[in-house]
């Protein structure tokens, strides 16, 4: 049904990104920092109660959701999670964003349990780069995870290539003929300012989504796509193909004007945008009222009235966002 969850610009949200962990088997050098610390165990939501929000917001509306990490294949029993999820009659898009290093494994449980789009990060395709940017990375696992998700059907797989200058950017047009090989879409993402990285400089490394666009115009003709998912990603179809290229250029404002999502962190904090701290505390609400869906849903609900109208990303005099992307998941 349509959701009932309407923000103060008017905006519906339909679209939820859920965390279901902090933790990840890799430490991409845009991502984290090698000496991270991780969040106690005790700390985050556990499945059942994830499960339980799922179904809220689907009593609320929300016909899509997202899981994200870190790696949500290293939590324990994430299978599990997803089977909940793919039971409930609200959701008709259940969509999954992962490293791919445990994907040949769990992939056909994946596609049991009803996932209908999955999302695999590959930034490089050789193996010393793959490494250097991931730091703990063996490029033949994710990989092997492609070909597993490929091989299983799902209704569409995309690649995610992170772009840095130096480091990968002379690899787009090869990064796109991996996917149309495969008929598979990717998207070429710009980094975000998200979390202190010490040893990594990241005005450095821009490189911008109009740029890798004209590289690929060298050898592909893109066909503008209408297709959103009401994120910050615009879709090119690349003709002759079945193949879809999509740019996300985060510091673009175009998209939040119809933004039409929300994130759980993994300790069950509401984030009503990316690029700003306003939250939620969904935790809470869920551990107050054990047996009581009804409080939860009015907490998500008045949520609604702090979403901002935009990020401010880069935003002269803005306080810099100190939280890795591995607790929102992006
Ligand atoms: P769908 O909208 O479900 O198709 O997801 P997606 O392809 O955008 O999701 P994915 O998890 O693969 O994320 C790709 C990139 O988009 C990541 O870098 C995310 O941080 C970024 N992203 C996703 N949603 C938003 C958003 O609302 N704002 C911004 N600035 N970036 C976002
Ligand atoms: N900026 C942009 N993208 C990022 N990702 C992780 N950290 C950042 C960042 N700082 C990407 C991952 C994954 C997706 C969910 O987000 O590579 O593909
Ligand atoms: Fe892990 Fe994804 Fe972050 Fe890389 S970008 S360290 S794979 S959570």
């Amino acid at each position: 049904g349509k959701s009932v969850l309407i923000d103060r610009f008017g905006r519906r949200i339909d679209y939820v990104r859920l965390s279901i962990t902090d933790r990840c088997d890799l430490r991409c050098l845009y991502c984290m920092s090698d000496d991270m610390s991780f969040l106690p165990r005790n700390q985050l939501l556990t499945l059942e109660e994830m499960a339980r929000l799922g179904r809220c917001f689907g009593e609320l509306g929300v016909s899509r959701i997202r899981i994200t990490g870190g790696e949500p294949l290293v939590r324990r029993n994430a299978i599990w999670l997803f089977e909940q999820l793919g039971g409930l009659p609200s959701i008709s898009d259940l969509a999954l964003t992962t490293n791919g290093t445990q994907l040949s494994r769990h992939a056909r449980a994946l596609k049991d349990a009803g996932v209908t789009r999955i999302n695999i990060s590959l930034d490089s395709l050789d193996p010393g780069r793959f490494k250097r940017i991931t730091r703990l990375g063996d490029i033949r696992k994710t990989l092997a995870g492609i070909e597993a998700a490929v091989r299983c059907g799902f209704e569409r797989i995309k690649l995610n290539s992170v772009i840095l200058k130096h480091r990968n950017h002379d690899e787009v047009l090869d990064l796109t003929r991996f996917a149309i090989d495969r008929g598979i879409d990717l998207s070429f993402i710009e980094e975000m300012p998200l979390g202190f990285i010490g040893d990594h400089d990241r005005a450095e490394a821009y490189y911008s989504s109009d740029a890798i666009r004209h590289d690929l115009q060298r050898e592909f003709d893109l066909l503008p796509s209408t297709v959103t998912t009401g994120g910050p990603s615009k879709y090119y179809r690349i003709a002759g193909t079945e193949t879809r290229v999509g740019f996300i250029s985060p510091h673009s404002h175009s998209f939040c004007e119809h933004c039409n999502r929300v994130r759980v962190t993994a300790e069950g904090r509401l984030l009503l945008c990316l690029g700003h701290e306003d939250s939620a505390d969904l935790r809470r609400a869920l551990r107050a009222n054990p047996c009581d869906d009804a409080p939860v849903k009015q907490a998500i609900i008045a949520a609604m009235e702090i979403k901002p109208r935009g990020h401010d990303f880069g935003r002269p005099g803005h306080a810099p966002i100190s939280r890795h992307m591995n607790v929102s998941g992006g």
